[in-house]
């Protein structure tokens, strides 16, 4: 249970990383909403599973793009709790391609030093995805050079219910519970909050993306559809974030 002392120097030691990341080129958590994989399937008259197809195959390059600009953690959204509301053909297709490309590139990124994490719900997703991707954090666990946090079945408002769930779970007390304790009982618990969440397609919409973590994230929204999103648009998307004047609430410096 987190102490008043604890819960200072947390707040000290976000402050130090807020500033910090201030002074420096590249953001240190990425976020990116993967959108308009559809759209540009039906652009090609093709069916909107091989946008899935070409956007999954995209996940190469921005990985390899992150890890080389020095992006410490890279948080990718892959399927919302909402995405389940689609045709079941389309959530199986997704699904089954998800499975093939962890086991297509799971020996790169170990190899790169890529540490992989999952945060969303399991329970739904189908067992054989489950277990690939339970096995890849496993094997992953000791990588250092950039955290991949695969949001899968996500929602923010499911992971705020599963966070006050777990408080009441353990008994936590009312007196201590503040924000830093909320942010512990995240799925993102000990990772820093996004500097830049960056969405293609041009939706202006956070669709129940990291609505507590993003709460002073740099927005960043791009038309470009996410199959066509390459390095050079991740280049773009990091020189508008260094134009930004991040105040979190307070003057500029
Ligand atoms: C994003 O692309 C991928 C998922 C939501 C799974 P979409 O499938 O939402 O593509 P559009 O928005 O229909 O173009
Ligand atoms: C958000 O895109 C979810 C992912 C990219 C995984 P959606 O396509 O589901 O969002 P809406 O429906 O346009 O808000
Ligand atoms: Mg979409």
């Amino acid at each position: 249970m987190a102490t008043p002392f604890a819960t200072v120097n947390q707040t000290l030691a976000r402050e130090r990383a807020a500033s910090v990341q201030a002074s420096t080129r590249v953001p240190y958590h990425v976020a990116i909403i993967m959108d308009g994989n559809g759209r540009w399937a039906r652009k090609r008259n093709l069916p909107r599973i091989a946008g899935h197809k070409a956007g999954t195959d995209n996940l190469r390059r921005i990985l390899r793009a992150s890890v080389e600009l020095g992006i410490k953690v890279l948080t990718l959204y892959a399927f919302s709790t909402e995405n389940w509301r689609r045709p079941q053909e389309e959530v199986n297709g997704l699904m089954g391609i998800l499975e093939m490309v962890i086991e297509r590139e799971l020996d790169e990124l170990d190899r790169n030093g890529v540490q992989i994490r999952h945060i969303g719900r399991l329970d739904r997703v189908p067992q054989g995805l489950q277990l690939k991707i339970k096995s890849a954090i496993e094997r992953t666990k000791h990588n250092d050079k950039l955290i991949l946090n695969v949001a899968l079945n996500y929602g923010g408002r499911a992971e705020i219910v599963d966070a006050v769930r777990a408080m009441v779970a353990e008994g936590l007390s009312a007196d201590y519970i503040d924000e830093d304790t909320i942010s512990r009982y995240l799925y993102t618990c000990g990772l820093p909050d996004p500097d830049l969440i960056i969405r293609t397609s041009g939706e202006y919409r956070t669709s129940n993306f990291l609505i507590w973590q993003g709460a002073y994230s740099e927005y960043y929204v791009t038309e470009t559809y996410w199959p066509d999103f390459d390095e050079n648009e991740l280049r773009k998307a990091i020189e508008h974030f260094n134009k930004r004047d991040r105040r979190f609430g307070g003057l500029s410096q």
